[in-house]
């Protein structure tokens, strides 16, 4: 069976690396490029932990491009008090010598999804929507040939992680989240609502760090680092491992359950800016727009995890 051809948008960010590595380490899956988008820490960082992470996994030939520095319409929020002002924070990294790929993440998006055959390429953010937002925006003709939408972002019964109201990837740019969440593209979302049921505990850092590689290493630092902000406000034992997800769900995807329901984009009220009116409960007559995940098998997920992750140097 051929590889399944994925673009990954990504803020590195801990759980970001630990998506990219767990694609790079998984033969059912081509990484065909990473895009990186200003995020969890701006764009310099961001592009620069992306090429950080594909040296780790031995995968200098992987294209790395750089996106929008900033939302559509709205200034950057970053998370530094999450992920480190490095974006990376925990073990100490060196710097990538990969060089950065030459067009701007948008190009590249929208001329491969213009030179494959419809519905062969998806589309995997796992950070703010920015960059496939102005690539829907530039080229309205791809949103016929994109496969699929796989992304992490959003919360219902978790409702948010950066305001009371929203998830952090929809809260920094909203106006693109609403563009991805109206343009028709089939979407699967894995929100908070799945991701806060993904966490790391002590044995399952041990699991990482027992690897015995370096990629262990650094994923278990990763995620000893990471960890901090969800326990100090949830009271959690370990952290929740958002972005990886995505990729297990493509992996795996009998491991996650979810409804497919209308999600809506607030964008006009400051309050609420960047929630998820998510129609859990099918109250409104709004047609269904995404597969809106919220279970999933944390044991299943981590067992996968662990023995792709092995398998990098
Ligand atoms: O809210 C969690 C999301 O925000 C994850 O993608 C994490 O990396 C941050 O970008
Ligand atoms: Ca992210």
């Amino acid at each position: 069976m051929n590889p399944r051809k994925i673009i990954i948008d990504t803020d590195p960010g801990q759980d970001d690396a630990v998506a990219i590595l767990l694609a790079l380490a998984s033969p059912e899956l081509e990484v065909v490029g990473i895009t990186a988008v200003a995020g969890n820490v701006p764009l310099p960082l961001t592009e620069k932990n992306a090429r950080i992470v594909c040296e780790l996994a031995g995968r200098t030939d992987i294209r790395v491009f750089a996106g929008a520095e900033k939302p559509l319409a709205r200034p950057l929020v970053t998370a530094e008090h999450v992920h480190g002002k490095t974006g990376l924070d925990g073990p100490v990294l060196a710097d990538p010598t990969m060089t950065l790929a030459a067009s701007h993440a948008v190009d590249f998006i929208v001329e491969t999804l213009r030179q494959h055959p419809e519905g062969e390429v998806t589309l995997v953010p796992i950070g703010p929507l920015t960059n496939v937002a102005m690539a829907l925006q530039k080229a309205p003709d791809i949103i016929g040939r994109v496969a699929e939408i796989v992304l992490m972002g959003g919360a219902y019964f978790e409702v948010g992680n950066i305001t009371p109201a929203a998830e952090f990837n929809i809260f920094v740019d909203p106006e693109a989240a609403a563009i991805v969440f109206r343009s028709g593209i089939p979407l699967t979302v894995m929100s908070l609502d799945v991701t806060h049921k993904a966490l790391t505990t002590r044995a399952r850092v041990d699991a990482f760090r027992g690897m015995g590689t370096e990629t262990g290493r650094m994923v278990a630092a990763w995620t000893d680092f990471f960890e901090r902000f969800d326990k100090e406000k949830y009271g959690s034992e370990g952290a929740p491992l958002h972005d990886p997800c995505t990729i297990a769900y493509l992996l795996r995807p009998e491991l996650f359950t979810g409804r497919r329901i209308n999600v809506e984009i607030e964008t006009g009220s400051e309050l609420t800016r960047g929630m998820t009116v998510a129609d859990w409960w099918r109250v409104t007559d709004r047609s269904p727009n995404a597969m809106f995940m919220g279970t999933i098998d944390d044991d299943g997920f981590f067992d996968l995890l662990t023995t792709r992750l092995a398998v990098l140097p």
